[in-house]
């Protein structure tokens, strides 16, 4: 598959990121009201960081099918606060005990334990108060409440929660993962939210047709698991600095990775074989899905 170039990317991924980040500001509760550490703890966490390709997502998908922006903002901002509530959950102490986070201390290192617990509770509530809140999303209730059904469904214990708790079951085991158990476990704890992405954006729009619906979860399940292999990939051969957060933290804890299961040539090779997968079930929307087309790239080739 031709790679494009990233830097042909940057404004794209920029409007995006700039868009989330105002989005997210509306939402973000202030510090100038009580609790004031907690919320300090939730914008800290949320604010000026990450690649935000949730949000990404949901705007390329509802942007493909029609949907004005303005109806996008509460769906990408739901993703990315479930998304920054698993980061800060998935670096306490009791999980990976990282201290690094998009380039700066984690959230129970810049403030407490407690207080990191209670951000990341709090930011999952507030996902949701905004899906069932937001008046410039999506005109139609019963959609609203499919948006509330599939994030609800995608961070749980049949989701992200889910994939994680796999994940710390099998950190240190004597049985190794086999692949079945691999994917699975990715596909639950990354590629669920990565599919709830999508699926909001296509559920903003209110003319969707089921078959469409069906093609574009393919899409997301295959790059939600290209996703988490890339991200175990960069775990070896990425660098503290560029990915903001610590190389090498799976092989310290010895964690069920791509590479440490099938090596670093194979690894590759099953991130391409789904990227082609994703791309594959584009083909109906010819040169309007180019976008999706393009993001799927970065997702396979990013240094970050
Ligand atoms: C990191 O996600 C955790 C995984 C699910 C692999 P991202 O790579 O999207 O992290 P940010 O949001 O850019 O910091
Ligand atoms: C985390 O996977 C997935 C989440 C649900 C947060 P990782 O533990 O590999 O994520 P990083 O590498 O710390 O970002
Ligand atoms: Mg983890
Ligand atoms: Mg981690
Ligand atoms: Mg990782």
């Amino acid at each position: 598959m031709p790679c494009l170039d990233p830097m042909s990317l940057i404004p794209l991924l920029e409007t995006c990121q700039a868009r989330t980040e105002k989005a997210l500001q509306h939402w973000l509760p202030t510090t100038r009201v009580n609790p004031v550490l907690l919320h300090e703890a939730m914008r800290y966490s949320s604010l000026d960081g990450g690649k935000r390709v949730r949000p990404l997502l949901v705007y390329l998908t509802g942007q493909m099918l029609d949907v004005a922006p303005a109806a996008l903002d509460g769906p990408a901002c739901a993703l990315e606060l479930i998304h920054v509530y698993s980061l800060i959950h998935d670096d306490l102490p009791a999980m990976d005990n990282d201290e690094l986070r998009r380039g700066k201390p984690t959230c129970h290192i810049q403030f407490d334990e407690a207080t990191a617990i209670l951000a990341g509770d709090a930011l999952q509530s507030l996902a949701f108060y905004i899906l069932a809140h937001d008046p410039d999303m999506v005109d139609k209730p019963a959609l609203r409440l499919k948006m509330v059904e599939s994030l609800a469904l995608a961070s749980g214990s049949r989701g992200m929660a889910g994939g994680q708790a796999m994940d710390l079951a099998a950190e240190g085991a004597r049985q190794v993962m086999n692949l079945i158990e691999l994917e699975n476990m990715h596909i639950h704890k990354t590629g669920a939210l990565i599919r709830a992405s999508v699926k909001l954006g296509a559920l903003s729009q209110p003319d969707i047709e089921p078959e469409q619906l069906e093609k574009l979860d393919h899409f997301a399940k295959c790059m939600g698991l290209a996703f988490q292999i890339r991200d175990d990939i960069l775990d070896v051969e990425g660098n503290t600095e560029t990915l903001g957060k610590p190389q090498g933290s799976d092989q310290a804890r010895d964690k069920a990775t791509y590479p440490s299961l099938l090596g670093m040539a194979e690894a590759k090779r099953r991130a391409d074989e789904l990227h082609q997968e994703a791309i594959d079930s584009l083909s109906h929307w010819g040169e309007a899905a180019q976008p999706l087309r393009d993001i799927a790239g970065y997702i396979i080739h990013r240094q970050s």
